[in-house]
């Protein structure tokens, strides 16, 4: 399933962002083409915080001893072996699959891999009819859902303008 996780707007070329989603801690960067990547926050290696290392072409470098993974959590630089040695493919670390548009980052949760892009409400994505709110509540997002569902679904719910 995919879920709409961020807005576009909040990873920035550059920086990672760190964020925390479904139970995951994770970080978000932008490659050197722009696109949008996200790694679990955790460097294979020893653990350190990847959120609190450096964008460098476009690889997330950790901050510990400066490993560099691409967006698939491979590691594509150990700076003690050099440029001239393969780094290791054991390291690995958990990588998201995303999709942007309109704005939205979403990540796909659950099994497997995606079939097909999101779905969005294609009489929508032209009108710009849609916004976004920010609200920070200290709660679980499982109550957060709830809330706003009963809230929506209601039988005395009414809008007035
Ligand atoms: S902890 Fe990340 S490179 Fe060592």
């Amino acid at each position: 399933m995919w879920i709409a996780i961020l807005s576009s707007r909040e990873v920035k070329r550059g920086r990672p962002y760190r964020v925390q989603r479904m139970g995951e801690d994770m970080v978000f960067w932008r490659d050197g083409d722009g696109k949008i990547m996200a790694l679990r926050n955790y460097c294979p290696h020893r653990q350190a915080l990847l959120s609190q290392g450096k964008v460098v072409n476009g690889l997330i470098q950790c901050p510990y001893h400066g490993f560099e993974f691409d967006g698939a959590g491979n590691v594509v630089h150990v700076p003690a072996m050099g440029r001239s040695q393969k780094p290791p493919s054991y390291l690995k670390a958990k990588s998201y699959t995303l999709y942007e548009q309109y704005g939205i980052v979403w990540m796909w949760y659950g099994p497997g891999q995606p079939e097909a892009p999101p779905k969005f409400f294609d009489d929508l994505k032209d009108l710009e009819a849609y916004a976004e709110y920010w609200e920070t509540w200290n709660i679980s997002f499982l109550r957060a859902v709830e809330n706003q569902l009963m809230d929506f679904t209601y039988p005395s719910y009414t809008i007035t303008r």
